[in-house]
């Protein structure tokens, strides 16, 4: 079977930079759930479904098309029905509508076969909140990544800094911990550990330091 590595945790705890680098290093390919239901919250919003309706949302789901691609410097690009939807993913906006769709238990369902499509030889970097748990429970090496909700505010607080985003510093630490309450308290897929999970703080750590722990999991 093909080796799958699961890597979730709760919003900027650095799963994203982390998994990539890891792929990297280990030449697999890498699945942005995250991504996935960001995706979909922005078509919703751009259908103008309602978000509080599950299924809509879950048929909006079905039909939205999502590509991964890279640009010519290599950084990863996800095209939403066509259009070149990075920027607006990236915001919290975008984040705020994921998770208001990720709690629809169709809207999970409908999402499941393109999630698990991705397993592909050589082996998969999974990044997500139920990647160990839900889409990849037999994955032979799991690790949730945590840091304190301060940091994870911080970390994620710069990084849209440095993609020319202005933010404010309170006022996403207010969102982040509103985001990753309702990812915790959901009924279907809640963030939570899986039991066979590694868990890794990374607070205080550098990235390097998290990639090698990371790497550790897996056998040399
Ligand atoms: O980058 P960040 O951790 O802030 O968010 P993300 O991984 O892009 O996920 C955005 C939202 O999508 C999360 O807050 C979850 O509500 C939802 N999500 C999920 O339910 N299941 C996943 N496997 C991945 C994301």
């Amino acid at each position: 079977t093909i080796p799958v590595l699961t890597i979730d945790g709760p919003s900027g705890s650095g799963k994203g930079t982390i998994s990539r680098a890891v792929a990297d290093r280990l030449g697999w390919h890498y699945l942005d759930s995250g991504a996935i239901y960001r995706a979909v919250g922005l078509a919703a919003a751009w259908e103008s479904i309602d978000l509080s309706d599950p299924d809509a949302v879950a048929a909006c789901a079905a039909r939205t098309e999502i590509r991964f691609e890279s640009d010519d410097a290599g950084e990863p690009r996800v095209i939403v029905n066509g259009k070149d939807a990075t920027h607006q993913l990236r915001m919290e906006t975008a984040g705020a509508a994921a998770s208001a769709i990720a709690a629809h238990p169709p809207v999970r369902t409908a999402l499941l076969d393109l999630q698990k499509r991705f397993r592909r030889a050589p082996g998969l970097v999974a990044d997500g909140r139920d990647m160990g748990t839900v889409i990849f429970p037999d994955a032979g090496y799991k690790v949730f990544l945590t840091a304190s909700a301060e940091e994870r505010a911080k970390r994620r607080y710069k990084q849209l800094k440095d993609k020319g985003v202005s933010v404010n510093l309170d006022s996403l630490l207010h969102e982040i911990a509103a985001r990753d309450e309702r990812d915790a308290g959901r009924a279907v897929a809640p963030l939570k550990p899986a039991l066979d999970a590694v868990l890794l703080d990374s607070t205080g750590m550098p990235i390097t330091e998290v990639i090698e722990r990371v790497l550790a999991v897996l056998p040399d």
